[in-house]
C-alpha cells in the first residue's frame, strides 16, 4: 500500500523519556567516559529539495544525525530517547559489542516503547567508520531518515588536511515533494529493493563542497539508503581507496565505478586535490543505467595548501580482529532464494510449509536455507540458523540462488572475504557485509568469538523485512 500522508509521530514530555532511559540503563563496569550522546528518535525537517522542506525523522529531528566521534578504545555509550509513536532500537553497525547491546528487537533486547529510552556502552576495539541505526522497522524508520556516522579514530591516522563523512541516503518523494511511505511495498520486496528518486549526501541534493588546490581530504563514506548501492566516479580525481567497512585495504585506485558501495557497508577514501588552480570536480554516480546523477560537486578555489604532490598513502594499522583457524574452519552452506524470478517453490515460514503466493501473502518472498519468518519477534522465538561454538572458526558459503544481489551483514563480527566462486581472494579483506551476486557463491570466514544471538541478513531492508533475516549462535 501506498501512501503519500508525512510521518507524525506523537510527541512525548522529554522528563519521561529521560526517567525512561534511566530505568532502562544497562550499565556495566565500564571505565569513565565523558558523557555520550543523547540520542533522541524523533520527527524533524529535511530541506532536501528546492521546493522546501520535507518531514522526515531523524536524531534530534536531523538526518543524518549527530556524527558521533571517539578514540580507537574508546567507550561509547549512548542514551536513545524514543520520541516516536512506534518502538525502536539501536544497532551499531559494523562494531563488535556485546550481544546485549546489539539493538536488535527480541533477539538482544525489548523494544524500546515510545516515550521510552536506553542506554547503550560498549568500548570500540576497532578503529574505522562505522554507523548507528534503528534495527526496528528498519525499512521504514532508516528510510524515513534515522543513521548517523561514527568514527572511531585510529592512534596514528593517515595524516590528511580534513576528514570528512559523507552519510548517503536515498529517498522516494512524490510530485509534491513529499515522502512516499511505501516501505513495506511487496514488489519493491521482492525485487532489487526500494529505490529513491533522490539521493542525497549528508542530507543534501548534490551539494557543492569547498575544498583547497593541493589539500588532502579522508573522505568517509557511509551507505544509509535501504536499497541503493553507490558507485561514486570522482571525475578528474583519483582516489585512494583506504578501508572497506572500516577495516584497513592495501591503498588502492580501484578506477571509476570499480568498487560498489552496497547498503549498509563504508569505504574510506583519500582524494588529493591538485594544486593547479581553481576546478570543479563532479562525483557521478553511474551504478544504475539511465539513472545517473552527480552526488557532489567539489569545488577548489583559494591559495594552494601545497604546491607539491603528496605520497601515496600507506595502509592503515590492522584492527584487533580474531583470526579464523582456516585450515579447522567448519564449512556452513548459507542458501539465499526466493523474491521475483527466483524460482523458490515452497519454504518454511515460521515454522509452516508454504508455497512462495502463500508466503507473499504474508508479506515474506525470501528464504534462507528454506526458511524465513515474518517478523523479529518470530525468527527469535524459532530455532538459530545456526548454533556454532565459541572460540571456533566458521566458513559461511553465502550462495545467492536468487535474480538479485544482496548485501550479506553478519553481526557480531568481522569476517574476511575468502573466496568467490570457489577462487580464493589473495589480499586479507575483512568487512561486515558481503556483496553476493545472483548465481554466486562467496565464501566468509571467521572465528566466532563474541557469544550471543546474531542476525545475518540482506541490508537491503525491505528484503530482509520480507524473509531474509536469520539468527546464528555463538555460545
Ligand atoms: Cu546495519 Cu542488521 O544492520
Ligand atoms: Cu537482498
Amino acid at each position: 500500500m501506498s501512501s503519500t500522508s508525512t510521518p507524525r509521530p506523537r510527541r512525548r514530555e522529554f522528563l519521561k523519556a529521560a526517567a525512561g532511559v534511566a530505568a532502562a540503563s544497562v550499565m556495566g563496569p565500564f571505565p569513565a567516559l565523558s558523557a555520550g550522546p543523547t540520542l533522541e528518535a524523533k520527527a524533524g525537517t529535511l530541506a532536501l529539495q528546492a521546493r522546501g522542506e520535507v518531514a522526515i525523522w531523524g536524531y534530534g529531528g536531523t538526518s543524518p544525525g549527530p556524527l558521533i566521534k571517539l578514540s580507537q578504545g574508546d567507550v561509547l555509550q549512548a542514551a536513545l530517547v524514543n520520541s516516536l509513536d512506534e518502538a525502536t532500537t539501536l544497532h551499531w553497525h559494523g562494531i563488535r559489542v556485546p550481544n546485549g547491546m546489539d539493538g536488535v528487537p527480541f533477539l538482544t533486547q525489548a523494544p524500546v516503547a515510545p516515550g521510552q529510552g536506553f542506554s547503550y556502552a560498549f568500548s570500540c576495539a576497532d578503529a574505522g567508520t562505522y554507523w548507528y541505526h534503528p534495527h526496528a522497522n528498519s525499512a521504514g524508520q532508516v528510510g524515513r531518515g534515522l543513521c548517523g556516522a561514527i568514527v572511531v579514530e585510529e592512534d596514528k591516522p593517515i595524516a590528511v588536511d580534513r576528514d570528512l563523512v559523507w552519510v548517503l541516503a536515498d529517498w522516494r518523494f512524490d510530485q509534491d515533494g513529499r515522502l512516499v511511505e511505501d516501505f513495506g511495498a511487496l514488489h519493491d520486496a521482492s525485487h532489487a529493493g526500494r529505490l529513491g528518486n533522490v539521493s542525497s549526501l549528508n542530507g543534501r541534493q548534490s551539494p557543492q563542497i569547498d575544498v583547497r588546490p593541493g589539500e588532502r581530504l579522508r573522505l568517509r563514506l557511509v551507505n544509509a539508503a535501504g536499497a541503493r548501492i553507490f558507485a561514486p566516479d570522482f571525475e578528474g580525481l583519483e582516489p585512494w581507496w583506504v578501508a572497506l567497512d572500516g577495516q584497513p585495504i592495501e591503498p588502492r585506485r580501484p578506477g571509476p565505478s570499480g568498487l560498489l558501495i552496497c547498503p549498509g557497508t563504508r569505504a574510506d577514501l583519500i582524494v588529493d586535490i591538485p594544486a593547479a588552480g581553481e576546478a570543479l570536480f563532479r562525483v557521478r554516480d553511474t551504478t544504475y543505467r539511465n539513472a545517473e546523477f552527480i552526488l557532489a560537486t567539489l569545488r577548489s578555489r583559494g591559495r594552494p595548501l601545497r604546491g607539491t604532490v603528496l605520497p601515496p598513502p600507506r595502509k592503515l594499522p590492522d584492527n584487533p580482529i580474531g583470526r579464523p583457524d582456516l585450515a579447522r574452519a567448519e564449512v556452513r552452506n548459507v542458501t539465499f532464494e526466493g523474491g521475483a524470478m527466483g524460482g523458490l517453490a515452497t519454504a518454511h515460514l515460521d515454522g509452516e510449509k508454504l508455497n512462495l503466493r502463500e508466503m507473499a501473502a504474508r508479506g515474506v518472498v525470501w528464504a534462507t536455507n528454506g526458511r524465513s519468518s515474518s517478523s523479529l519477534q518470530s525468527l527469535a522465538a524459532q530455532d538459530r540458523l545456526f548454533e556454532i561454538d565459541l572460540g571456533k572458526s566458521y566458513v559461511f558459503r553465502l550462495r545467492n540462488r536468487t535474480a538479485f544481489p544482496h548485501p550479506i551483514h553478519l553481526h557480531g563480527h568481522t569476517f574476511r572475504i575468502l573466496a568467490r566462486q570457489g577462487k580464493r581472494l589473495s589480499e586479507e579483506i575483512w568487512r561486515d557485509t558481503a556483496l553476493v551476486f545472483p548465481d554466486e557463491e562467496v565464501d566468509i570466514a571467521f572465528l566466532a568469538d563474541n557469544p550471543g544471538d546474531w542476525l545475518l541478513h540482506c541490508h537491503i531492508l525491505g528484503h530482509a523485512a520480507a524473509g531474509m533475516t536469520a539468527a546464528i549462535r555463538v555460545g
